[in-house]
């Protein structure tokens, strides 16, 4: 399995963005993690294109936009504008998914669904082909540092299934990020789910030394 690390910058420090995103990817990253809240969608507020449009100059690592933001179609629009490589919204957030998917896509993002906990996978029934990432949220969008719902698990591991049922079948890739309360001692079990990509937050700016945490994650991913 092809393993990636995607730090959220949502818990760095933002005095120093581009400095931050330079050292976690020096430290193996291999994602941007930038996550996007509007107060009316998830109660908090967040950053917006022209914070990506700044960071974009500063790494050649992919940029992957979470708009926890409703409406979804003018801001997708935004961020592919402002240097975003993937693209995720909550389909509940958007009337036309199909639509907004098509709309990512044009833009030449990858475009991706997340779910939150209580969200039905059967968003996914007659998309999956639009889809280059499914996110499962394994804590309420809003705020960083909050513990991962144990219950997610179950849900990676359908969202597993689906993809290898839909690869098996077209040989087309799909990612399976999970986001919140991802950290060293948790990340070997929410892998064996089924997940490929990983958010981290709190667990790797939260620490001194980034490098340290991101080799301790990838020696679980090895066990
Ligand atoms: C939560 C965000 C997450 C958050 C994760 O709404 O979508 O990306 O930054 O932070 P941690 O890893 O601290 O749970
Ligand atoms: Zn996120």
């Amino acid at each position: 399995m092809n393993y990636r690390i995607a730090p959220s910058i949502l818990s760095a420090d933002f005095a120093r963005l581009g400095e931050e995103i330079r050292d976690v990817v020096a430290a193996g990253a291999d994602i941007i993690h930038f996550d996007v809240m509007d107060n009316h969608y998830v109660p908090n507020l967040t950053i917006g294109p022209m914070v990506c449009e700044a960071i974009r100059p500063h790494t050649s690592a992919p940029i992957d936009v979470h708009l926890m933001v409703k409406p979804v179609d003018a801001l997708a629009a935004m961020f592919a504008k402002a240097g975003a490589d993937i693209i995720t919204f909550h389909p509940e957030a958007s009337e036309h998914v199909d639509r907004t998917l098509e709309l990512i896509r044009d833009a030449g993002c990858k475009a991706g669904l997340v779910f939150n906990p209580a969200t039905s996978l059967s968003y996914l029934d007659h998309v999956m082909d639009k889809i280059d990432m499914i996110l499962i949220m394994s804590v309420n969008p809003g705020f960083g540092g909050q513990s991962f719902i144990p219950e997610a698990l179950n849900k990676i591991r359908a969202a597993r299934e689906r993809i290898d049922a839909y690869t098996a079948r077209t040989g087309r890739e799909i990612w399976l990020e999970v986001d919140g309360g991802v950290k060293v001692d948790n990340i070997r079990e929410v892998a064996a789910a089924g997940a490929d990509t990983f958010v981290a937050g709190s667990a790797i700016y939260g620490k001194p030394d980034y490098k340290a945490v991101i080799d301790a994650m990838r020696a679980e991913l090895a066990k």
